[in-house]
């Protein structure tokens, strides 16, 4: 089993984001940058009544890249408890491989937390760091952005406050690290905060550890993940700091009964297999309205999003995985999002890895 996650992300979710109190009126959400104020009025001697224009947001650049982003997560490599445990190793040729078929970024999710030394300094593997490296190497040499995302920090979901130190030192470690890599790598803070990390404890950790990052990266695209495994739902707790260079991340897998239909580390999710997706006017109405919610929120905030995982086990039906796998592409296509597929070729692959054969379906769902 390759996780002990016992409940589904579902249930959590609904559990999480009813504990959890909204943000009070006075909490600083992420603010959008304001643009100079308003001419002063010229000097009359009739004093005029008109009220001063509402300053508007400026367009935040950042909104434009990320809508040109479409990806592929590369899963289960190097966030196994080690390189190659979960059967994929990557290599270059996978890169090429990727870039070939047409997307033009990678997710690339690391254990890191699982590669470090004892606290206080909690150095991280030297080796370990130098695979990652080679990895980014090949994604920026093939000409892809790279997200590199801090996966898999179970200890931190279950004891925030213990294992804050660790995670603010590996955040200190990496960005100084790569802080002379080009503007393609971008930093994801934390994949699916969940459990006693929620919505408001994660709000004051994150500022934390972007604050760690800027100390070297002033300038470096951050995501940041929405708590509660990453729900859409949990965009209206989540409070940034003013930051140009931020963007906020999401992941969509439902109906989870749906995209999780016979995954092992899912407690009761054999009883779910058969279940197809339709591609009804109410299924279709459920992923338009999540993504339009999405956006709302968005373009509230001025703070581009990014689907970071979306995806259909490949114990689901294979015609209802391509039609839910166009329309979750398409709503992120829509409303503007960067977008990365679950994953490349493990239990919710789009391609053989050893055989290096795309599933056309799936790819053309994604891509086209
Ligand atoms: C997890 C994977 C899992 C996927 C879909 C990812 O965030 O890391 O282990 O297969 O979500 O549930």
């Amino acid at each position: 089993m390759k996780l002990s996650r016992t409940i589904t992300r579902t249930i959590l979710t609904t559990l999480i984001l009813t504990a959890c109190t909204p943000p009070s009126p006075g909490t600083p959400a992420a603010s959008p940058t304001i643009t100079a104020s308003p001419t002063p009025p010229t000097p009359s001697a009739t004093p005029t009544l008109t009220p001063s224009p509402v300053p508007s947001p400026t367009p935040n650049p950042l909104f434009a890249e990320m809508a040109s982003l479409r990806g592929v997560n590369f899963g289960n490599a190097l966030d196994a408890p080690a390189p190659g445990a979960w059967g994929v190793t990557l290599t270059r040729e996978l890169v090429l491989a990727v870039r070939d078929a047409g997307f033009n970024a990678i997710r690339l999710p690391v254990r890191f937390s699982a590669h470090t030394g004892p606290a206080p300094e909690y150095t991280l593997d030297p080796d370990f760091l130098a695979t990652v490296d080679e990895v980014i190497g090949w994604v920026l040499d093939a000409g892809l952005t790279v997200l590199l995302d801090l996966h898999h920090f179970e200890a931190l979901n279950q004891n925030p406050a213990a294992e804050r130190d660790h995670f603010l030192s590996i955040w200190d470690q990496l960005a100084r690290h790569y802080q002379s890599q080009p503007e393609q790598l971008y930093f994801e803070l934390l994949n699916e905060p969940s459990g006693e990390l929620d919505a408001d404890t994660w709000n004051v950790l994150l500022r934390d550890a972007l604050a760690v990052v800027r100390q070297s990266n002033p300038d470096r695209v951050v995501l940041v993940s929405t708590a509660a495994f990453a729900a859409v739902d949990a965009l209206d707790q989540l409070s940034l700091p003013r930051d140009t260079r931020l963007a906020a991340t999401f992941h969509y897998y439902e109906p989870f009964e749906f995209t999780h239909q016979g995954a092992n580390w899912v407690s009761g999710s054999s009883a779910w297999l058969g279940t197809t997706w339709d591609g009804t006017a109410e299924e279709e109405d459920a992923i338009s309205s999540a993504f339009d919610q999405a956006r709302a929120w968005s373009t509230a905030q001025n703070v581009p999003l990014v689907l970071g995982e979306f995806g259909a086990i490949e114990q689901a039906d294979h015609d209802s995985r391509v039609r839910w796998t166009a329309a979750v592409a398409r709503a992120a296509k829509r409303t503007g999002m960067a977008w990365f597929h679950w994953d490349l070729c493990t239990d919710f692959g789009i391609y053989d890895c050893d055989a290096g054969v795309w599933d056309p379906d799936l790819l053309s769902a994604l891509l086209d």
